[in-house]
C-alpha cells in the first residue's frame, strides 16, 4: 500500500526516534516517505500530442522500493531541447513513450530525453553501480522531466568520474556536444588549419563545435542571426569560445560575402571543407558555395523550418555532398563510442577546456507548480534566447 503523504505527527516522532537520520518537511504538503523505501515522484507528461502548453500536465505517482534488477533514480538536471518540443508536438520521427505503468488510466508519456540522475536505491541483482552514482540515459525516449524514476541498467550509462562536474554539465553532454563532435569527425577528414562554416553558431551544438574545432586545430566561420541588441556581446562571447570569425546571416547573404571569405581564408588558399547546417533555407546555398570541391554540408537541425534547395552545379561540378546527422541513430549504433565520447567531453569540461552553454535554470522543487514548468518548456520555441532551459532539481 502506498504510504499516506501526511504522516500523523505521532508516527513521525516515533519514526524519528527509531531512525534519527530521517527528516520531515513541514510544508503544506508533507514530503518524505523513504522510511518505507517509497518515493513520491512527479512527472511532467502528456497523454496526447500537441502544443506543450496545452498537453503537459504534472502528475504524481509513488515508486516502491527496488527489487531484483530495478533501481530508483532521483533526477538532478534535465534540459529542455528543441527536439523534446517537436516530439510533444508529434512532428518528430520518434514518438514519446506512452505507458500506463505510472498509475494513470490513460497512457502517459514523460517529456524530455536527456538528463542526469543519482541512484538512490537498487535491487539485489544490480551490478556496476552504487548508491550515490550519477547516471545518464542510454537512449532517447526515457522521459527525463521527472523527479524520480525506477528502471534497470539497460537504460543507463554510469558516469564513472563526476569529480568537479555540475549536474547541468553532465545532464547536457550526450546530445549537443556529441552531435558537434561526430559531425566534425565523421564526414570529412580535416587537417589542422582547415576551416568549417556553420549557421546557428550560438546554439548548443554550434558552441560545442566552435570549442571542439578549436581544440583540434580547426578554424571556424560562424553565422548567427542578426539581432538589434547584444550583437557585439554575442560576437565576443563566441570568439571567447574560440570562434575565428563571426558573421551575421545578412552578411552571408550579401554580395560581398565571397570576397570576405577569400580574405579570411588567406586569399582562398585555405580550404573550407565542411559546413554544419542547424537552420535550413537559402543560407545553406550561400554556405555551400564557399566550400572547396568535394566538401560536405551536414544538416542536423531545421530551426527556420525552411527547406534547402540547391543549384545543381554544386552537386555536378563541385561535387559538394549533402549529409544528415541524427545523434539518436548514431548513439544506438555506437554505444561503446558514445561512452568514450561522453567521457572525453566531460574530461575536457573538468579541465576547463570545454564550457557549457548559457542556461536558464528552472528550479524544480517538491512544491513547484505545473504552470512554471510548462512555461519553461513552451518558451524553448522562442528564438533569441539568453540560455537553454534546464530543469534543475532541488528538494524533490
Ligand atoms: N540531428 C541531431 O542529432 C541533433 C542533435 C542536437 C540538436 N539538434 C538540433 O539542432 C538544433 C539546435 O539545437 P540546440 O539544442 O543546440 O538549440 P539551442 O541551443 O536552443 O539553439 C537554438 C538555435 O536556433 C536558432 N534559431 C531559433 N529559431 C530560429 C529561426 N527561426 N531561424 C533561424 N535560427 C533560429 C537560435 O538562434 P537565435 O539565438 O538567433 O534565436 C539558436 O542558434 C535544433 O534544431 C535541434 O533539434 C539536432
Amino acid at each position: 500500500m502506498p504510504p499516506s503523504r501526511a504522516l500523523p505527527a505521532l508516527l513521525r516522532t516515533v519514526l524519528r526516534s527509531t531512525n534519527p537520520s530521517l527528516s520531515f518537511h513541514h510544508h503544506h504538503q508533507t514530503r518524505l516517505l523513504s522510511a518505507y523505501g517509497y518515493e513520491q515522484a512527479k512527472v511532467l507528461g502528456l497523454t496526447s500530442l500537441g502544443e506543450p502548453k496545452d498537453v503537459l500536465k504534472l502528475h504524481s505517482h509513488s515508486i516502491s522500493p527496488p527489487h531484483g534488477d530495478a533501481l530508483t533514480l532521483r533526477f538532478l538536471a534535465s534540459p529542455i531541447n528543441p527536439a523534446d518540443i517537436n516530439q510533444i508536438q508529434g512532428v518528430y520521427p520518434t514518438k514519446p513513450t506512452f505507458t500506463t505503468t505510472l498509475g494513470t488510466a490513460e497512457p502517459l508519456a514523460v517529456g524530455g530525453n536527456e538528463g542526469v540522475a543519482e541512484v538512490i536505491a537498487k535491487g539485489g541483482n544490480v551490478k556496476g553501480v552504487e548508491k550515490g552514482d550519477w547516471v545518464i540515459m542510454r537512449k532517447q525516449g526515457f522521459g527525463t522531466w521527472r523527479t524520480h524514476a525506477q528502471t534497470t541498467m539497460d537504460d543507463l550509462v554510469v558516469i564513472k568520474d563526476r569529480e568537479g562536474l555540475k549536474p547541468e554539465q553532465v545532464g547536457t553532454v550526450s546530445v549537443n556536444p556529441m552531435t558537434a563532435y561526430r559531425m566534425l569527425k565523421d564526414f570529412v577528414t580535416m587537417k589542422e588549419g582547415d576551416w568549417f562554416i556553420q549557421n546557428g553558431a550560438n546554439s548548443g551544438v554550434g558552441r560545442a563545435a566552435i570549442q571542439l574545432g578549436r581544440l583540434w586545430g580547426l578554424k571556424s566561420i560562424n553565422i548567427v542571426r542578426k539581432r538589434d541588441s547584444r550583437m557585439e556581446e554575442l560576437k565576443q562571447e563566441l570568439q571567447g569560445l574560440g570562434a575565428d570569425v563571426v558573421v551575421t546571416d545578412d552578411e552571408v547573404e550579401s554580395k560581398g560575402f565571397r570576397d570576405q571569405v577569400k580574405e579570411i581564408t588567406n586569399g582562398g588558399r585555405e580550404d573550407i571543407r565542411l559546413g554544419l547546417n542547424c537552420v535550413g533555407g537559402s543560407i545553406v546555398n550561400s554556405m555551400a558555395k564557399q566550400l572547396a570541391s568535394g566538401g560536405h554540408i551536414v544538416t542536423y537541425g531545421a530551426m527556420s523550418k525552411k527547406p534547402v534547395s540547391l543549384p545543381t552545379g554544386l552537386l555536378i561540378f563541385k561535387d559538394i555532398h549533402f549529409d544528415g546527422f541524427w545523434v539518436s541513430r548514431w548513439s544506438e549504433k555506437h554505444p561503446v563510442e558514445k561512452e568514450a565520447c561522453v567521457k572525453e567531453v566531460l574530461d575536457l569540461t573538468r579541465q576547463g577546456k570545454f564550457k557549457d552553454v548559457p542556461m536558464d535554470a528552472v528550479k524544480w522543487e517538491y512544491r513547484t507548480k505545473q504552470e512554471e514548468l510548462v512555461k519553461a518548456v513552451q518558451g524553448t520555441l522562442e528564438g533569441y534566447r539568453s540560455g537553454k532551459g534546464i530543469f534543475v532539481f532541488g528538494e524533490t
